[in-house]
This record gives structure tokens, sequence and C-alpha cells, in this order.
């Protein structure tokens, strides 16, 4: 099977599993609105797929990772509504549509967001198909990389430092916590709820997780120069505008590519070693060449 075609399979299953999950009623409409929009406006769900995977090659895919998947893609979710927001990077489009904040209002937004990071964790602790020690695990991993030490860290970095001019190390810093935490946290939970994983095959997951959390962004951070509106669902040239501190703004785009490359190479050789492992080497090919 291809990787669309694995991506799409994890898509399907990911969506039924939140729309089960999402009670349709609840003391709110247009609060519970704002969340099923920003959940279901069309992301490429890259974090479940990430869960699935690394889950399908360790346990063969049980119904314990739809949790996980579920909880992370509602942290993320939250991360790009609260991204968008004028306080943050003011951005109007999400995924090819009105961000939160303009189809709805900057309170609705800003709340929907924190409904979201709580939805995360009531998913994991509110669940009779995980046993308690793996929940611990799985609601631990998430809260470190979701958090002031891991994403939040990330954000923080990034809008103090818009404008100015910072090192690589600091660069490659802020892109690991604002995006790498999350991907290198899917990587894990996909681990942990498997309950099967042994430190040979953590430390290589941990390698790739590594690799292509940081190829991520830099990837992402390529797209917002070269993609389109049209293409990449968010308003290009974003990034230049403001100021923000990316990899083409330090390295200029040719470097920032080759980085891009050599991150790729390193995520491969991690895999090198993993058996059953071709369809996380393929998701790397994804994470680099995708377009949008
Ligand atoms: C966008 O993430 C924000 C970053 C961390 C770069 P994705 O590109 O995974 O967003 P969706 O979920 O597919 O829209
Ligand atoms: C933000 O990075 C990553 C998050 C933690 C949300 P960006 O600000 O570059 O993400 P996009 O380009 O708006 O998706
Ligand atoms: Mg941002
Ligand atoms: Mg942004
Ligand atoms: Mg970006």
């Amino acid at each position: 099977m291809n990787i669309q075609a694995r991506l799409t399979q994890c898509q399907q299953r990911i969506d039924a599993y939140l729309a089960e999950m999402i009670l349709p009623q609840g003391i709110e409409p247009r609060l519970q609105e704002a969340m099923r929009y920003s959940l279901f406006n069309g992301g490429k769900r890259i974090r479940p797929a990430l869960i699935y995977l690394v889950n399908q090659m360790l346990a063969g895919l049980d119904e314990q990772a739809d949790v996980a998947a579920a909880a992370i893609e509602c942290i993320h979710s939250y991360s790009l509504v609260h991204d968008d927001l004028p306080a943050m990077d003011d951005d109007d489009l999400r995924r090819g549509k009105p961000s939160c904040h303009i189809a709805f209002d900057e309170a609705t937004a800003i709340l929907a967001g924190d409904a979201l990071q709580c939805l995360a964790f009531e998913l994991l602790s509110n669940t009779e198909l995980l046993s308690p020690e793996i929940q611990l695990k799985l609601i631990r991993t998430l809260s470190e990389a979701a958090g002031y030490r891991g994403m939040v860290a990330g954000q923080a970095f990034d809008l103090s430092h818009v404008g100015q001019a910072i090192s690589l190390d600091e660069l490659e810093a802020m892109h690991q916590h604002k995006t790498g935490a999350l991907l290198k946290a899917a990587v894990l939970m996909g681990a942990q709820c498997s309950g099967k994983a042994s430190s040979a095959q953590l430390q290589a997951l941990n390698q790739y997780a590594t690799a292509i959390g940081l190829a991520f962004q830099v990837q992402d951070d390529i797209l917002d120069i070269e993609g389109s509106a049209e293409q990449i669902g968010k308003p290009a040239g974003s990034d230049e505008a403001r100021h923000k501190p990316t990899y083409p703004a330090l390295l200029g785009l040719n470097d920032a590519k080759a980085l891009l490359a050599s991150l790729h190479q390193q995520a491969l050789e991690a895999l090198a070693d993993l058996p059953n492992s071709e369809a996380l080497a393929e998701l790397a090919n994804f994470i680099v060449a995708r377009d949008h």
C-alpha cells in the first residue's frame, strides 16, 4: 500500500473515532460547533498516522491506538486555533477555510482551543480501552510535549523573537519545541499504547522522531515561501511578512532545503535496524516532499 492510501486510511479511522467521541449535544452549541469546525476542517492527520503506524509495527494496530490518536489530534487542533489568533500569527486562513476566530469570533476560538486541550486528557483518562498504567504514561507524555517544556515553550520563543536575529541553535530548539515535541510524542505514544516496545526499538524510534520532527517544520517554513495559499490552505508568505524566525530566513532557501535532505537521511538511517519499518520510512519521505 502506498503512503497516500495509508494516510487516507488513518484519516478515515481517526475521523470516525473523533466523530463518535465528541458528544453531539452540550450546553454551548456554538462552542461545540467551533470545536468540530477546528477538528474536522481537513487536517492531514499526520500525528494520528504516526501513532497508528508505530502501533501497527509493534503490535499489529489495536483500538488502544485510537484513544491516543484522538487525544493528540485534539491538542494539535487546539494549537492551530490559538496559533492563528490575532495575538499570535494573526492568520485568517487555515486548511483552506476561514480560521476559527474568523468563522466564529476570538473569544469562541480561545475557548474552543481550551476545550479541545481538556478533551485530549479527558479522552485519555476516561477510557476502558487502556490499562491505568498505560493511561498514565500517555497522559504524561502528551502533557509534557504540549506544555511549557514542549509546544507552548516553542510558541512562546517564536513570538518573543519576531524580527530578532537568533542563532541556529536557538532556531533548532524553537522548532524542536513548537513542532517536534508533538510529533515525537506521537511516535512515543504509538509505542506506549502497544505496551511492547523494547529499549532498542524506543531508541531508534526516538532518533527517527527527532529527525522528522525538525524536518516537518523546516518543510512548513519552505512551503510558506514556495507554496500558494490555495495549495497550503493558509496565507502564503505569512512568515516573511511578520518577520518570523524560520530556517529559510536564517539560512536562505537553498541551505534550508539541504538541511531538510539531511534530516530525511537521518530519519531513514534511524529506521535501518528496525524490522517492518517501511511505512515509517514512507511517512518520512512524505513529510519532506509534502506540498501542503
Ligand atoms: C501545521 O501542522 C502546523 C505545524 C506544526 C507546522 P500540519 O501541517 O500537520 O497541519 P494540518 O493538521 O495538516 O492542517
Ligand atoms: C506553529 O508553527 C506550530 C504550532 C505549534 C501550532 P507555524 O505558525 O509555522 O504553523 P502554521 O504555518 O501557522 O501552520
Ligand atoms: Mg506560529
Ligand atoms: Mg502560524
Ligand atoms: Mg508555518
